[in-house]
């Protein structure tokens, strides 16, 4: 057989899509992501949000105060867009140099999105300072009108207001985050523009979860409530697409684990929270999908060097090493004073990142 080698190494990759949350948790989601990624692109959608430059730079140095001793994870912050978002807080934002993006939830489209915009044209003044600034638009992409299908909202959001947000600004760099359906992966190739440095204007993350599962996932033998997050997985068709897409070298698909830790209590609940926790093994995770795709000769364009392309930052120096390795994912971990379930906890994976010290970091 192929691809038999038993350990693969790669430029240390970063997460362009991560939820670290605050407080108590940073103990935890600092050190899970930083053992794997160099850089993560960190999402607002805390409680309250973070909506300016100087909250963000205030969640900033808890993120930087939970690293352990001689980490050099670096948090690449973002702001929430809302209706009141006073278009100068943008250009505040990019002299910062900490903030590398403003996120766009539709209000009440997900996890913590209340405060989230609640009319595209609220917010053409922002998105005008933005394309001026070269401050990338994140998005969650889609609709929550409760008329659409839960499983077509990406499609109807991708019609119904990117379409023209494109349109309207033909020079705001947009990533379309956690892409789940063929439509946004059509959406991608259909728009090449560049900017000045060269690097796509559009762009899209994916996460490991929506490569290796459709929605039969969550469904399998009973309700999986670990496999329900935002967009919901979607029919094997879409995955397959995704996985095409990731696997096909074109640089603008990249990785963004969306790593969404919630405690178990509350995803096992009534009305159990949105997001899957995929930090502690994301690496692992893209390496099986790759490998089952049999493309792990693309995941180092994918995982560390695309992403840092768009957003014209440096890709990493250093190196991290894969070994292959039969490992059982946990059942559960430890979690401020509870416990947490991570994405196919239970399951086995082929691949093991190398602990750091051991190839992991000369450059
Ligand atoms: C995320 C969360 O829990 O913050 N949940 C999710 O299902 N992905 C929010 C988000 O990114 O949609
Ligand atoms: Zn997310």
């Amino acid at each position: 057989m192929q691809d038999q080698a038993q350990t693969l190494t790669i430029t240390r990759p970063d997460d362009w899509h991560l939820h670290l949350r605050d407080g108590a948790a940073l103990a935890s989601t600092v050190p899970w992501s930083a053992a794997q990624f160099a850089r993560a692109i960190v999402m607002p959608n805390l409680k309250p949000p973070v909506v300016d430059t100087a909250q963000a730079l205030e969640y900033r140095a808890r993120i930087l105060a939970a690293r352990v001793p001689g980490s050099d994870f670096q948090p690449l912050m973002t702001l929430y867009l809302t209706d009141r978002t006073p278009p100068q807080e943008i250009a505040r934002a990019k002299a910062s140099g900490a903030v590398f993006g403003v996120k766009l939830y539709p209000a009440g489209a997900t996890t913590n999105s209340d405060s989230g915009v609640t009319d595209l044209r609220n917010v053409h003044g922002v998105l005008e300072a933005m394309q001026r600034e070269g401050m990338p638009l994140l998005v969650h992409g889609e609709v929550t009108d409760s008329q659409v299908d839960v499983f077509d909202r990406e499609a109807v959001f991708i019609e119904r207001h990117l379409q023209a947000i494109r349109r309207d600004f033909p020079g705001l760099k947009i990533v379309l985050e956690h892409i789940t359906t063929s439509h946004a992966v059509d959406f991608v190739l259909a728009n090449d523009a560049r900017d000045a440095r060269g690097a796509p204007l559009l762009g899209a993350t994916i996460t490991a979860h929506h490569l290796l599962h459709s929605r039969n996932a969550m469904f399998r033998g009973g309700l999986r409530p670990h496999y329900y997050c935002l967009p919901v997985l979607k029919r094997e068709t879409h995955r397959l697409r995704l996985l095409d897409a990731a696997c096909s070298g074109d640089p603008r698909f990249f990785l963004g684990t969306d790593s969404a830790p919630h405690a178990r209590g509350a995803k096992e609940a009534d009305c159990g929270c949105a997001g899957c926790f995929s930090a502690l093994h994301a690496l692992e995770l893209y390496a099986q999908a790759f490998e089952q795709a049999g493309r792990l000769d693309r995941l180092e364009g994918f995982a560390a060097h695309f992403g840092a392309d768009f957003y014209g930052l440096p890709r990493n120096a250093g190196r991290v090493e894969l070994r292959r390795q039969a490992w059982t994912v946990p059942l559960s971990l430890d979690y401020m004073d509870t416990s947490i379930v991570p994405v196919d906890a239970g399951e086995t994976l082929h691949w093991r990142v190398a602990p750091a010290g051991a190839a992991a970091t000369q450059a």
